[in-house]
C-alpha cells in the first residue's frame, strides 16, 4: 500500500526527525569512501529545508561495541561534514544524540537549518528498541520521516518505538524508502515477464529464501558465486577445493527438486590454483562439478556467460543478488561484467540489490544503465524474501 510521504507533510516552520541511513563506508582516515547512501538522501532532505522545515537527521554507523576508540571510529562528525559539502551550507553536528548538546542544538535550529545527532548506536536504547530513549528522541520533533531504507529491516530504536512515540503527528517516508519499495517490492509483486532473478555470492545460507520465494514468482533463477558449488556438490559433482557449505547440501537438493527447469544452475567454471594470487597462478575453464583438487571454482565460465545473456536478453523484468564470481580479483570478473553487460543491454526493468551487487555494478561502470541500485544489503534481500518491515507499516498511509 502506497505511503504517504515527506512531500505531502507541511513543513514550514516545523521540525521534522528524519531517521536516514548513513551507515557509509569509512577508511582508517575516516575518510568516506562511498557518499552514495548520502546522496540518496538529499531529495528527502532538500524537500524539508526548502520548504522551510528545521531536520534533524539521526543514523547509526558501523556496529560500536561499547569501547573508548568508538568514539572516533564510529563517529557521525565526517558524515556531517559531507553533507554540508553537498548542500553547500553549513550543517550543525551535535557531540550527543538525546543529550545536553543534542537538545540545545535543536532548540537553537531556524528555518531551513540541519542538524546531524551523532551515532544513535552509541546508546544501548537504540538496539534494544528501549521506549525511553525512544521518546527523548521523539520529543525534538513535530513530524518523523523513515529514508532509512538500508536498515528498514531492523526493529532499532529509531526505526519503531520513535514513530509509536511520535503517533498522533505525521510519520511518513522519505523519497528513497518510497523509491526502494516500488522496485523492490511493487515492480516484483506484478512483474512484466519474462522475470529472471540472478543470485550469486559465497553462500547458499545467506540466499535460501530468496531463492524460494523467487522460485515462486520468477520464470528463471540465474545461481552463481560460490554457493553454485554447493549445488554442485549436493548433485554428488567434484568441487576440488571450492568454498561450499556442506551442512547445506540438504537443503540445495531441496531448491533443486522445488526449481526444477526453473533453477538454472552454471554449466562451466573457471577454476584457479591459488586464491591469494589470481593473476599470477595457474587456470583453467572445465565443465560444471568437474573441478580438480588443488583448483578451486572462482567465477562461472563463458559458456555459462553466453547461456545466461541470452536468458537476459529476452527478460522484461530483471532482479539481480550476488556477484558471479570473485568480481575484484580479474581474470575472475569476467562472468559478473558478462552478465552485467546483458543486464544493461536488456529491455528490461533491472534492479541491482545492494551490497556486493552494488559495489560490482558500480565499480564495473554500469550503474547508470540499470533502473534501480538498492541502497539497502540486508534490506534489498528481506524485500526480496517477500518480508514486510514493521519500520514501514506503522507509518502513514497516503
Ligand atoms: C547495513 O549497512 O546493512 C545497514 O546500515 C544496517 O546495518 P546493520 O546490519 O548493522 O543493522
Ligand atoms: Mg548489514
Amino acid at each position: 500500500m502506497a505511503k504517504k510521504t515527506i512531500d505531502q507533510v507541511d513543513v514550514a516552520g516545523k521540525t521534522v526527525l528524519m531517521r536516514v541511513d548513513f551507515n557509509v563506508p569509512l577508511d582508517d582516515n575516516q575518510t568516506i569512501t562511498d557518499d552514495r547512501r548520502i546522496r540518496m538522501a538529499l531529495p528527502s532532505i532538500k524537500s524539508v529545508i526548502d520548504r522551510g522545515g528545521k531536520l534533524i537527521l539521526m543514523s547509526h554507523l558501523g556496529r560500536p561495541k561499547g569501547e573508548p576508540s568508538d568514539v572516533e571510529k564510529f563517529s557521525l562528525a565526517p558524515v556531517a561534514k559531507r553533507l554540508g559539502e553537498l548542500l553547500d551550507k553549513t550543517v550543525a553536528f551535535s557531540s550527543d544524540t538525546v543529550g545536553a548538546d543534542a537538545e540545545a542544538k535543536a532548540a537553537a535550529l531556524s528555518d531551513g537549518d540541519v542538524l546531524v545527532l551523532e551515532n544513535l548506536r552509541f546508546n544501548d536504547g537504540e538496539k534494544k528498541g528501549d521506549a525511553e530513549f525512544a521518546g527523548k528522541l521523539a520529543a525534538l520533533a513535530d513530524a518523523y520521516c523513515n529514508d532509512a531504507f538500508g536498515t528498514c529491516h531492523r526493529k532499532d530504536a529509531s526505526m519503531v518505538a520513535v514513530p509509536e512515540a511520535m503517533a498522533g503527528k505525521p510519520r511518513v517516508v522519505g523519497h528513497l524508502v518510497a523509491k526502494e519499495i516500488q522496485y523492490l517490492s511493487d515492480a516484483i509483486a506484478n512483474p512484466e515477464r519474462p522475470f529472471v532473478a540472478i543470485l550469486g555470492g559465497a553462500k547458499v545460507s545467506d540466499k535460501i529464501n530468496v531463492i524460494n520465494n523467487l522460485l515462486g514468482i520468477c520464470d528463471a533463477v540465474l545461481i552463481g558465486g560460490a554457493m553454485a558449488y554447493t549445488f554442485s556438490l549436493a548433485k554428488g559433482e567434484s568441487v576440488g577445493n571450492s568454498l561450499v557449505e556442506k551442512d547445506k547440501v540438504d537443503l540445495a537438493k531441496e531448491l533443486i527438486a522445488k526449481g526444477g527447469d526453473k533453477l538454472v544452475l552454471p554449466v562451466d567454471t573457471h577454476c584457479g590454483d591459488d586464491f591469494g594470487d589470481p593473476a599470477g597462478c595457474n587456470k583453467e575453464v572445465v565443465p560444471a562439478g568437474e573441478i580438480k583438487d588443488g583448483f578451486e571454482g572462482m567465477d562461472i565460465g563463458p559458456a555459462t556467460s553466453a547461456k545466461y545473456s541470452e536468458i537476459l536478453a529476452s527478460a522484461k523484468t530483471i532482479v539481480w543478488n550476488g556477484p558471479m564470481g570473485v568480481f575484484e580479483k580479474p581474470p575472475f570478473d569476467a562472468g559478473t561484467k558478462a552478465v552485467a553487460q546483458a543486464v544493461a543491454d536488456s529491455d528490461s526493468i533491472s534492479i541491482i540489490g545492494g551490497g556486493d551487487s552494488a559495489a560490482a555494478v558500480d565499480q564495473l561502470g554500469f550503474a547508470d544503465q540499470v533502473s534501480h541500485v538498492s541502497t539497502g544489503g540486508g534490506a534489498s534481500l528481506a524485500m526480496l524474501e517477500g518480508q514486510s518491515f514493521a519500520a514501514v507499516d506503522l507509518l502513514d498511509e497516503a
